[in-house]
């Protein structure tokens, strides 16, 4: 079903389901802001000298409660702010309605293209990339300068995801990148933190609200051990599931191996594991000969940015395969050869997204606070030649102020070090910050 565009009274565009739930999601938004000190603190410190006058802020991120934070805090600080969910499961209706209410223009296409196959844009990637350059394409046609105008305007942008972001070193390498972008994926507070302890949280969350499989005593597999791999794994551990990791990278199937994780590969254990889950951020992992010699009602879902970890269209197209639909987002799928079925999670896309509410707050304002800190460096350097059209990270020093804004939450008291200890203990730095290689 498509959304029809509505406007607010003082002019504003949304496209939301249901206006009318903008009450709950601004009282869920209120809870959330008590537990986002990071970002409440940029709007105390920062809101008074409006930065982000004059600044028009576009953002293409799940259309939460916690995002919500996250866009009042921009429009707080002067910003005109314009949002779009960018999974079709992701979107709490509720923030969308409060946001397109109080805040900012929204299009939670939350029911999005689900009528219908998209053409194949020259593609195999999974359906939000084709769909976007469909967009562009039907764009182009009807301006073809559109998208060139749009570049000349663009300051920067700041990625959120490790998959977001290597496509903006792709870009940077291949000389297709038009603008400055700072990723904000490899700050210390947001992958060490958002990708491992946010996932540590929501995965179980997913897998509890979609099924009532209990995860003690289970075998779980788990596709990728980088920091997503690792927080999941040990959500699963603690639940009581036996844990096997799946591996391309050496030294992290040295970490699993050091964690007291066996590291096989997904052949050695297709028949025998209950739980199947990606986190690697690549595609093709678990293909449909893997599903096919499932046990029954093997649980199978990604919580790695797309959905073409699971191969879902060697699913769907599988010859006599019956798909029933046990609840939204819980699917199973019967192979005809074996009557044997296998659960799927969320289409294949985000379970904890999907199936769960994501990520918490405290470890969404981690993130979101680098959000902040990477706009508000993007808009005050524009035009001073600062940033070029490369990819930057931001300086260890705001990474630690993030981490500085959540201690008092959680009561914390902070050595100071004494200026002889300080001495002690710095090292001279040739060049710009340059972070570690934070993957493991
Ligand atoms: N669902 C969420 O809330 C959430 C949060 C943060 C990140 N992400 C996404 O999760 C994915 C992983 O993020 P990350 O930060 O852990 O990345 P990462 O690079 O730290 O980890 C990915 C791991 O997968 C491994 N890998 C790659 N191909 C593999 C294969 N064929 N088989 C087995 N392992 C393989 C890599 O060696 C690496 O260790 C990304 O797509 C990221 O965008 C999702």
């Amino acid at each position: 079903m498509a959304l029809t565009v509505s406007k607010t009274p003082t002019g504003s565009e949304y496209k939301v389901k249901d206006i009318s739930q903008a009450v709950f999601g601004r009282l869920e938004i209120e809870l959330a802001e008590v537990e986002m000190p990071g970002l409440m603190s940029c709007r105390t410190e920062f809101g008074p000298s409006q930065p982000f006058k004059g600044a028009r802020i576009t953002g293409s991120l799940h259309m939460t409660v916690q995002t919500a934070v996250l866009i009042e805090t921009l429009t707080t600080l002067g910003a005109e702010v314009r949002w779009c969910s960018c999974n079709i499961f992701s979107t709490q209706d509720h923030a969308a309605a409060a946001i397109a209410r109080d805040s900012a223009g929204v299009k939670a296409e939350e029911e999005y293209e689900k009528s219908g196959k998209l053409p194949d844009v020259n593609g195999n990637e999974n359906e939000e990339y084709r769909t976007v350059l469909r967009i562009i394409k039907d764009g182009l046609l009807v301006d073809p300068t559109r998208y060139r105008r749009i570049k000349e305007r663009l300051v920067g942008v700041s990625e959120e995801t490790t998959t977001g972001v290597k496509r903006l070193y792709q870009m940077q390498a291949n000389g297709s990148l038009l603008f400055p972008a700072i990723n904000v994926n490899d700050s210390v507070t947001k992958k060490k933190f958002d990708n491992l302890y946010g996932c540590r949280h929501s995965l179980p969350d997913g897998l509890k609200r979609a099924t009532d499989v209990i995860i003690a005593g289970k075998i779980a597999v788990v596709c990728g051990y980088g920091d997503v791999g690792k927080g999941c794994a040990a959500a699963l551990k603690r639940a009581g599931a036996r844990v096997i990791v799946t591996e391309i990278d050496p030294i992290c199937a040295l970490q699993a191996l050091m964690d007291g994780t066996p590291v096989l590969t997904l052949e050695d254990v297709v028949s025998e594991a209950d739980i199947f889950l990606t986190t690697t951020g690549n595609k093709s992992i678990i293909m449909v000969h893997h599903m096919k010699q499932m046990k029954n009602n093997a649980i199978v879902c990604n919580i790695g940015h797309f959905d073409n970890e699971i191969d879902m269209h060697g699913l769907e197209t599988y010859p006599g395969v019956k798909r029933i639909t046990v609840k939204p987002q819980t699917d199973r799928w019967v192979f005809p050869e074996t009557n044997n079925g296998i659960i799927v999670l969320a289409e294949g896309r985000l379970i904890n997204l999907g199936c769960a509410t994501g990520h918490p707050s405290f470890v969404m304002s981690c993130s979101f606070t680098n959000q902040v800190f990477a706009q508000l460096e993007l808009w005050k350097e524009r035009g001073t030649g600062k940033y070029e059209k490369k990819v930057y990270v931001l300086p260890k020093h705001l990474d630690e102020k993030v981490a500085a804004l959540h201690l008092g939450k959680l009561g914390a008291k902070l050595t100071k070090l004494t200026p002889a200890q300080a001495a002690y203990i710095s090292v001279p730095v040739e060049g710009p910050y340059k972070p570690p290689q934070y993957r493991y």
